[in-house]
């Protein structure tokens, strides 16, 4: 049993001990979708304030939906559309105040106010983009993206 009890008073504090839980939690296993898996249940229980937490990966050049926590969503992303295909195409972390601005947006729970997606890189590559999606406009800060992007170099060797 995990039982990661994580109780911050700030978010740096926060998102070091998040990091220190799933170095914890994926160390030793090679099977990426059971490392993606467990990374969605440990962010949606740790961070507050989410509707919605999930992978998606890189299969041949298009986004294809991985492990995630929530409604279900859209299965296929093309990269260069909606906040992940920008994520991808750019690898570029991508924080949208309000994803109902963001041109190529794509909706997959209207709950969803504002996101982030943080691009995956191994050996130069893109393996996947880690998408955190809020109810809450600007739910994301620049502490936020710091501590995601933190996240996904752990994960770069784990999924
Ligand atoms: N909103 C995303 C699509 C994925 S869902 O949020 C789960 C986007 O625009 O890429």
């Amino acid at each position: 049993m995990y039982d990661f009890k994580i109780e911050a008073a700030d978010k740096a504090t926060l998102y070091a001990d998040l990091a220190s839980a799933l170095e914890g939690l994926v160390a030793g296993e090679s099977d990426g979708i059971a490392n993606m898996a467990n990374t969605t249940a440990l962010i949606m229980e740790t961070l507050p304030d989410l509707n919605w937490v999930g992978f998606y990966r890189n299969i041949g050049g298009e986004l294809v939906l991985g492990p995630f926590q929530g409604r279900a969503a859209c299965i296929r992303i093309p990269f260069g559309q909606g906040v992940c295909g920008v994520a991808a195409a750019t690898r570029q972390v991508q924080r949208v105040e309000d994803v109902h601005a963001f041109p190529t947006h794509i909706a997959c729970d209207s709950a969803s106010n504002s996101e982030i997606v943080v691009p995956i890189m191994r050996d130069g590559e893109l393996i996947a983009v880690l998408d955190l999606d809020s109810p809450s406009l600007a739910r994301f800060d620049e502490e936020d993206e710091a501590g995601c992007v933190r996240l996904g170099e752990i994960l770069s060797a784990a999924i």
